[in-house]
């Protein structure tokens, strides 16, 4: 670490791989395997760039066909399939009824293991998917470009209401129902929205949550920052029972299964939309300021997804295809609803938690289902080995095929992931991308390209990723150092702007390697994607984790400036900070740091309301592990908060320099009273990798 405040950002720290060994696809696989031809990749390369998108979007229906694959006339807002026409419930649902109406669309497997695994054909979700879009405009006066927002958890009712909004051209929104009302009120305000649509209750571990109650918390907060909801939509877990102890408010709140009935059969015929117009937004966490509005178009995103979920998912019609995401996530949005359903197959959707009631309910399902391809994420895999390491061997189902997204995975656990619960049988790919980019960005294309864990692989059809330094020059691949992976070119999924604030969408994205502000040549605007990598010799990538202030808990992107102002809620709160800390399951989690407002001390009380206030502000998933009270923060002397000397304090590593800091005698006092209290709890990582360690040395940089 060098001795100045300028420390050697983390992506340029060199990091020391073991090369992991490569695992080649099963011969079965490979013959059945939607690309087994390396053509492909020659139809994709660079010289066929932007053309080869045209194999996308040949995948869907158009009504109108565009006249210019790729437009950069007024860079970086670039626009993909410029004069097409089309509707993504319609491509998603009507155009597989002719030969697959009484074929299973979704398979909703509802957490009480009792309960009857809900399944809609093509035909009852056509049918359900028309009566909710009359609803929509009828009742509610919506139409195309509108902004609505979901609250909605894992039933089948949220991809009803996703597709019912596309119909009819009306930019749907979804937040995830494990945020907190305030987030949600937050993302109305700045979508705009006017109507809410939400629903009473739903299973998390065994319990049914009232939901109800974040609507009015959501409908405040969005009033208090300026926006008045017209209409709360309400469906009920069990239709007719409500099961939420919150009040209904006459005028504004109605029950969407009661009203429906006023809807029965109605048809409505699907709204034919540029390729450019947006179909929804979808929040995320950055390195500044409040969530971003990622604004993702029709016609580009909808092929984007197509194209990947055909030949990085390997999805046939006949395949039964479960991705153990959430819908509340941009993954879900891709991988659960539209691509799925854009290819015609069967997606399976499960309400719970994956060790309900223990940890063998994935693999009963699997089992019972038939399911040919698993999709999940570092976390959960984690978790299923730690509880469960011989549950797979237990359950008779095959797999083909299975994907990782969402943060990188150890070796190790990949390893357990193929031969466990892939039995050494299927293909595992995994994907590497972000809300942003619509569609994965890199991975192996699984009957073409080996396997190697804890790589994502290459760039996948048509992306052409690059790992630069600070000042832009291009890292080598097998240097073994580390740099910016970014993105030399647009892909067709790539989000248009951040909803409302096209200049920040320039900023974040692409100022910092942008070579000539005037150039309409893409070539001129590489993607910057806020992750760490290394390029290993081979052209395979391995992701280091964000190099901005977002801390990736689950696979869920908490930007540490919305934990420090929700911190800062509390009255008693003078200063805070949240660092990272490594951990075994969940990959990182947060802990804060914060210091009083003068003459008062320490409680727990005022830990447990800053726990409390980030719950509130942002949800329970934001939850700190710890929240430490310190009687100073270690500073430098202009005054800034040097995170990574309490990052790693609560990460037993060695917190660097300290020469810089203004007050470096409080470090002591605060790795003292920190640490013993953690080893009291036995609270100690794990040995930490030299990239982990350097990852918590060099946090925060970018303050
Ligand atoms: C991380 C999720 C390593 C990365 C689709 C990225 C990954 C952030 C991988 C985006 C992977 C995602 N290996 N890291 N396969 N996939 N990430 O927006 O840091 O929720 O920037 O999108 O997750 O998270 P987001």
């Amino acid at each position: 670490m060098s001795g100045n405040d300028e420390v050697v950002s983390e992506a340029q720290i060199a990091v020391h791989w073991r090369e992991e060994e490569l695992f080649y696809p099963p011969t079965r696989f490979v013959g059945q395997a939607n690309a087994s031809d390396p053509a492909i990749l020659e139809r994709f390369s660079e010289d066929n760039f932007p053309e080869c998108f045209k194999e996308y979007g040949d995948l869907l229906e158009w009504d109108h066909y565009w006249h210019t694959t790729l437009d950069t006339s007024n860079p970086p807002f670039w626009k993909w399939f410029v004069g097409g026409k089309l509707n993504a419930s319609y491509n998603c649902v009507d155009r597989h009824l002719k030969r697959d109406r009484n074929k299973a669309a979704i398979v909703w497997v509802p957490e009480l293991e009792e309960d009857d695994t809900v399944i809609l054909t093509y035909q009852e979700l056509y049918q359900r998917v028309n009566e909710m879009a009359a609803m929509l405009r009828d009742f509610c006066g919506l139409k195309a470009g509108d902004r609505v927002t979901l609250h909605l958890p894992m039933v089948p009712e949220l991809p009803i209401t996703m597709l019912a909004c596309a119909r009819l051209g009306v930019v749907h929104s979804e937040v995830f129902a494990g945020f907190s009302g305030a987030a949600c009120g937050g993302r109305i305000h700045d979508s705009g929205s006017r109507v809410l649509i939400t629903i009473d209750g739903y299973y998390r571990n065994g319990e049914l949550l009232d939901h109800k109650e974040k609507a009015d918390e959501a409908l405040a907060v969005a009033k208090s920052e300026g926006s008045e909801v017209e209409q709360v939509l309400v469906w009920r877990r069990n239709p007719g029972k409500y099961a939420s102890n919150t009040p209904m408010v006459a005028g504004r709140d109605v029950f969407v299964d009661e009203l429906l009935q006023s809807y029965k059969h109605q048809v409505v015929a699907p709204v034919s939309m540029p390729a450019e117009a947006p179909l929804f937004l979808m929040y995320t966490s950055g390195s500044t300021g409040k969530p971003k509005g990622c604004q993702h178009s029709t016609g580009g995103y909808l092929s984007y997804v197509t194209g990947t979920a055909k030949y990085y998912q390997d999805i046939h019609p006949e395949d039964t295809y479960w991705c153990l995401a959430d819908i509340g996530w941009i993954t879900g949005h891709s991988y659960i609803v539209y691509g799925p359903l854009s290819l015609g197959t069967t997606t399976v959707m499960y309400e719970g938690v994956p060790t309900y009631p223990d940890a063998g309910r994935v693999w009963r399902i699997a089992e019972r289902l038939g399911v040919t391809i698993f999709h999940t994420a570092p976390t959960t895999i984690r978790m299923l080995r730690k509880l469960g390491p011989e549950e797979p061997k237990k359950y008779n189902y095959h797999f083909k095929h299975m994907t990782t997204v969402g943060e990188p995975i150890e070796p190790e656990v990949w390893r357990w992931y193929h031969d466990v619960v892939g039995k050494n049988e299927a293909v595992v790919v995994d994907t590497w991308w972000q809300t942003e980019n619509g569609g994965f960005l890199g991975s192996t294309l699984p009957g073409i390209q080996p396997m190697k864990p804890g790589s994502c692989g290459p760039g996948v059809l048509g992306v052409f990723p690059v790992v630069l330094d600070e000042e832009g020059n291009e890292v080598e691949a097998g240097s073994g150092r580390a740099g910016n992976i970014c993105i030399r070119n647009p892909w067709p999924g790539i989000l248009q702007t951040i909803y409302g604030q096209p200049d920040r969408f320039v900023q974040v994205y692409y100022e910092k390697y942008c070579r000539d502000k005037n150039s309409k040549d893409w070539r001129d605007w590489p993607y910057f994607a806020g992750d760490g990598a290394m390029k290993a010799a081979d052209g395979y990538f391995r992701i280091l984790g964000r190099v901005d202030d977002v801390i990736n808990v689950a696979g869920h992107r908490l930007g540490t400036k919305e934990l420090e102002s929700a911190s800062l809620t509390v009255p008693e709160v003078a200063e805070a900070a949240a660092v990272p800390v490594i951990d075994e399951i969940r990959g990182r989690v947060v802990e804060m740091y914060v210091s009083l407002k003068p003459g008062l001390s320490p409680s727990k009380e005022i830990s447990d309301k800053v726990a409390a206030a980030i719950e509130v502000e942002i949800g329970k998933i934001a939850r700190p592990k710890n929240v430490w009270i310190v009687p100073d923060m270690p500073k430098t002397r202009s005054g800034k908060i040097m995170r990574r000397v309490i990052a790693g304090i609560s990460n037993f590593t060695d917190p660097g320099d300290l020469t810089t800091l203004a007050n470096a005698e409080v470090v002591e006092g605060i790795r003292h009273s920190v640490q013993s209290e953690k080893l009291a709890k036995g609270d100690v990582p794990r040995e930490l990798s030299p990239q982990e360690v350097a990852e918590i040395q060099s946090y925060g940089h970018a303050d």
